[in-house]
Order: structure tokens, then C-alpha cells, then sequence
């Protein structure tokens, strides 16, 4: 029906920045809260739609959404592939860390009394996989900016292959990591740029969902 357009639809969101393991006390992670990816989540599910919810995030599971907890960017490529083929909408919300440890202690790390170097191998890139793997998915990726938001942006959208990119500029004091509000640029194959003025992270979690249906002609 109009009102609950994703009826019956698979949405597949992920959320949060990954946690790479140095030790069982450490970790390398980044600013990411997950909000944006909570709310989208949350508006996905008030439109009708069966969420599942990868999350690296600590936020308070959303009622009525499946949630599975991950740290890594590995583990978190694996819940996502479980459910990637039923899913009608992919959104690649998460902050997922471009490299981890190459070795992860399975126990505390002593002091010495020299440096240490800590190597970095690269992970998988999961939207990336994801272009590739398709075909009915419409597959949402997001990209933090601090300047040429739009020209990276598209490059983003091809290179990995997506339907959608969702941009935001993380060098304005409304938008971006942790906050509750955003401002971002949606970017589509063959269609002009869609410029969204500062709102709560729920009210364009809702716009990106209308455009995303309006594209998916349900
Ligand atoms: O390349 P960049 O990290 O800026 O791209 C951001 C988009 O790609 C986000 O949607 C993010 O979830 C996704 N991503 C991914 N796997 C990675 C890195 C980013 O899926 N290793």
C-alpha cells in the first residue's frame, strides 16, 4: 500500500565503525556513532520493510529490527553477505575501517622497553563487493567529505559500483560523525545532485528512503 511501501521488502543496513583488534584490550576504531545508519534502520522498518541491522555501533537495538552485533570489518562482511540475496535495499552506513592488524594477540600485549610497530593490512571493501555481487539489490553507500564532497562522491558511485551515494560534508559543525543532525548531497546515476539542508538524521533517513522507492518503482 502507499503508506507502507516497503511491504513485503528486505532492507539490509549496517552501522557504526568497525573495531580492528590489536590485542583482547585494544582496538583501532573510528568516529563513527552509527546514528545515521539507526535512523534509517528505524524509518526502513516504519515503512513496512523486514530490517536487519548489522551493527558495530553500542546505540540501544531499534524495536523491531534484527540486529546482528559485529566488530570487525570481516565479521561484519560475513552477517551481511547472510542476508545480502533476500535484500530488496542495501545502505552501507557503517564508518567500515579500511585496514586491520595483521596479527591480533590473543593476549594482553606486555610493555617493553622500546617502540613498537603495529602493521596494518588492508580489509575487504564490502560495497565494493557488493557492486559486483548484484542484482536486484539497490545499494546505498555513504561517503564523508571535507572538500569536493560531490566530485568524490561520483567517483564513489562508480567505483564501487552503486545506485546511491549519500555525502556528507564532515567539516561542518551540523553534519557528519555523531551528531543528531546531517546535511548531505544524494548523488544517482544520470540524475542532477540532491541537495538536503540540515535536518535530524531521521527526517533524511526518511528522504533517502522515499528516493530510494521512488527509483525502485515497487
Ligand atoms: O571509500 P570510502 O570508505 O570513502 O567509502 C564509503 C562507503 O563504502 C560507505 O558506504 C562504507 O560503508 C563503504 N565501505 C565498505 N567497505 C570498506 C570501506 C568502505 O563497504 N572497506
Amino acid at each position: 500500500s502507499s503508506d507502507l511501501p516497503l511491504k513485503g521488502k528486505n532492507v539490509l543496513v549496517s552501522a557504526g565503525g568497525t573495531i580492528e583488534r590489536i590485542d583482547p584490550v585494544r582496538y583501532i576504531t573510528n568516529d563513527s556513532s552509527g546514528k545515521m545508519g539507526y535512523r534509517l534502520a528505524e524509518a526502513a522498518r516504519d515503512l513496512g520493510a523486514m530490517v536487519t541491522l548489522v551493527s558495530a555501533s553500542k546505540l540501544e537495538h531499534p524495536f523491531g529490527v534484527t540486529v546482528k552485533e559485529v566488530q570487525s570489518a570481516r565479521e561484519m562482511q560475513a552477517e551481511l553477505m547472510a542476508s545480502f540475496d533476500e535484500a530488496n535495499i542495501v545502505i552501507m552506513a557503517a564508518a567500515v575501517s579500511d585496514y586491520r592488524p595483521v596479527n591480533q594477540a590473543d593476549r594482553k600485549m606486555k610493555k617493553t622497553d622500546t617502540d613498537i610497530q603495529i602493521n596494518l593490512e588492508e580489509n575487504p571493501d564490502i560495497l565494493a563487493t557488493m557492486g559486483q555481487l548484484k542484482n536486484k539489490q539497490f545499494l546505498i553507500g555513504f561517503a564523508a567529505e571535507t572538500n569536493d564532497v560531490e566530485k568524490y562522491a561520483l567517483d564513489k558511485l562508480k567505483r564501487k559500483q552503486a545506485d546511491m551515494i549519500v555525502a556528507n560534508d564532515v567539516s561542518k559543525a551540523d553534519a557528519g560523525f555523531n551528531k543528531d543532525t546531517n546535511e548531505v548531497i544524494i548523488i544517482q546515476p544520470n540524475h542532477k545532485p540532491i541537495h538536503i539542508d540540515t535536518d535530524t538524521k531521521e527526517a533524511i533517513a526518511k528522504e533517502i528512503l522515499q528516493i530510494a522507492i521512488n527509483n525502485l518503482k515497487l
